[in-house]
């Protein structure tokens, strides 16, 4: 089943055609910007039948690289309305009835097709409607196939302030009234009555069902913090752990790429999942001294915990300004670094976060002091006989010193702290995806 969202976000940008029949262009230079359509080459034919504008741009421009494909314009691939049987792009062919299934060799084929083909996103088209009308330019839209299997939104607005997620990769409630929705004229009987297939991986029901008519323009109206262009899908994930199962996400993305009639790869994919992962954050450093020498395989052991999301950043404002650097740090729960200033920014955790100072040179107080004063747990290395200095440390001037070397840590005592960190964030009243105690 398609479980496929294409939010064309905000602000949609309207097909790149520099004057339809040509006035105005430049001589010398093409008037359409072919390249945008995003086809191998023997697919263009396919896309011409379907974009006959842009066949009627190809057949007046002299620079246009698909003229030898102007002759096969009967090619379809299948589910557009002007596609007759014989020029489509394929069809199934049965040699034999399961009889589990169907009696006749032309029902099998007609099912496959519907269901494993191009007829799927011909039945997706055909029950296409509107449910959120837009009646002014700049307007917001929602439109979708039954029970919102597929689903298209322009000035899509979405309110992630308070979110509240849980366990649940797909929480059923993750927006409330007010925090999705439009400029738009809603058909809200209609929207509550495509609710009998609210299946996770199979609608999008539960997450539109609060979409809301909007008394302000989002983004004239300044509403918006962040304002997405670029066009985006929302699509949930059957499963990315394997090539198998994740092989029916990428012919989904593959088919509404169809169902939409675009095809380029300029685009945002969000991956929807509502999981609370604890997000592990690794200060490196960029200096001489204080360098994690192994700090790659202390990234692999923390990657083989699923329910950790891992980065490594480094804090150089040259390469990440101080607002990123801000909202990085602001985003994540654990926050492992070496003594050293960048351990600062843990003035700006959540408040159920920890910080691991991996190592704190003998500087005992320093960042424990700081972790204290903003109310945020702290942790620190304790076993001497699994740290490991490159050498002594040479200061400048003051001759050995624990502070200007380089370390290695035994991985096991460190997934040993990093896991109690964890234990901490999910005991943390604060913690934004505690599980209810009664679950037990
Ligand atoms: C969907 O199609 C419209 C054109 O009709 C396009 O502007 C938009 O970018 C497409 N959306 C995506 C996600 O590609
Ligand atoms: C620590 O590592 C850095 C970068 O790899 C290197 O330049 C520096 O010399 C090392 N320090 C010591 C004391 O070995």
């Amino acid at each position: 089943m398609l479980m496929l969202l294409v939010f064309g976000a905000l602000l949609l940008h309207k097909v790149p055609l520099s004057g339809q029949d040509g006035a105005g262009s430049i001589p010398g230079e093409p008037v359409y910007d072919y390249s945008s359509i995003h086809l191998p080459e023997e697919h263009v034919p396919f896309f011409l039948h379907n974009n006959r504008h842009v066949a009627t741009v190809c057949k007046k421009d002299p620079h246009c690289p698909y003229k030898k494909h102007l002759e096969n314009l009967k090619s379809c691939w299948g589910y557009e309305k002007s596609c007759k049987a014989e020029f489509r792009f394929g069809y199934p062919v049965c040699s034999y009835v399961d009889m589990a299934w169907t009696d006749t060799v032309e029902s099998a084929e007609d099912i496959f097709w519907k269901q494993a083909d191009f007829g799927y996103a011909r039945e997706r088209l055909e029950e296409m409607h509107t449910l959120c009308r837009p009646e002014h330019t700049g307007d917001s839209s929602l439109a979708c196939s039954r029970y919102l299997q597929y689903c298209r939104a322009t000035h899509l607005y979405l309110d992630l302030r308070n979110i509240k997620r849980n366990h649940d990769r797909f929480k059923e409630d993750f927006f409330q009234s007010g925090e999705i929705g439009g400029h738009c004229k809603l058909d809200i009987r209609t929207l509550m009555s495509e609710g009998q297939r609210k299946s996770p991986l199979q609608s999008w029901f539960a997450e539109l069902q609060s979409y809301t008519q909007l008394n302000f323009r989002p983004i004239e109206d300044a509403k918006c913090d962040i304002v997405i262009e670029k066009p985006t899908y929302f699509m949930k994930l059957d499963a990315g752990v394997n090539m198998y199962h994740h092989f029916c996400d990428f012919l989904n993305l593959y088919l509404t790429q169809h169902v939409n009639n675009s095809f380029s790869t300029d685009v945002y994919i969000v991956m929807w999942d509502t999981d609370g992962k604890i997000r592990v954050t690794i200060l490196a450093r960029s200096t001489e001294y204080r360098k994690i020498l192994n700090q790659n395989e202390l990234v692999n052991a923390l990657k083989t915990v699923s329910t950790f999301d891992v980065q490594i950043v480094d804090y150089k404002y040259k390469e990440l300004g101080f607002l990123d650097q801000l909202r990085i740090t602001h985003n994540t729960d654990i926050f492992i670094g070496m003594h050293g200033a960048g351990l600062t920014h843990l003035l700006f955790l959540p408040d159920w976060a920890a910080v691991f100072e991996l190592y704190n040179c003998e500087d005992e107080r320093c960042y424990l002091d700081l972790a204290r004063l903003r109310g945020v747990h702290y942790i620190t290395w304790r076993r001497q006989n699994k740290v490991f200095p490159q050498d002594k440390g040479h200061h400048p001037t003051l001759g050995e010193h624990p502070k200007f070397t380089n370390y290695s840590f035994d991985v096991e005592e460190f997934m040993y702290l990093v896991l109690q960190a964890a234990d901490h964030i999910l005991q943390h009243p604060k913690w934004p995806f505690k599980k209810k105690r009664d679950e037990l």
